[in-house]
């Protein structure tokens, strides 16, 4: 028997999208507010699930009190009121899209979490626009 159990978490940070082989017209028509000169700031929204079987002795698929902290060591401590282009080695080279984000938060999480858990990261970049990622 499977079940998913989820965390939420939040973290600030700034971005700035843009392709470096594209024109300044280019990157700003195409990326609009995200590509700002000077950055801006997004709240950023995640939900970390995971999935696996019950332990049948304490009845957990996971201690919640481990993936809030594994959480705010990897994804919070690293991301929170970070500027993405510039502070984060992961984004040096990547744009800082919900998507590539979404992918970076997964592999930091799946290298800590025991290989029998299924890990699935939502990010909301605003209320309306999310993305999802399961590793495949
Ligand atoms: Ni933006």
């Amino acid at each position: 028997m499977n079940i998913t159990v989820s965390r939420k978490a939040h973290f600030n940070a700034a971005h700035k999208l843009h392709v470096s082989q594209w024109s300044d017209e280019m990157n700003k028509e195409f990326f609009g507010l995200c590509n700002n000169p000077n950055f801006h700031g997004h709240n950023y929204d995640l939900i970390v699930s995971l999935t696996g079987e019950i332990d049948p002795i304490t009845g957990y698929l996971i201690d919640m009190k481990f993936l809030g902290q594994l959480i705010k060591e990897e994804i919070e401590d690293r991301f929170d009121h970070k500027n993405l282009n510039l502070d984060c080695e992961e984004f040096k080279t990547l744009n800082p899209t919900t998507e590539n984000i979404a992918v970076v938060i997964w592999h930091l999480l799946r290298k800590r979490l025991k290989e029998t858990y299924t890990l699935k990261v939502i990010l909301y970049e605003t209320e309306r626009n999310f993305v999802e990622y399961n590793g495949n």
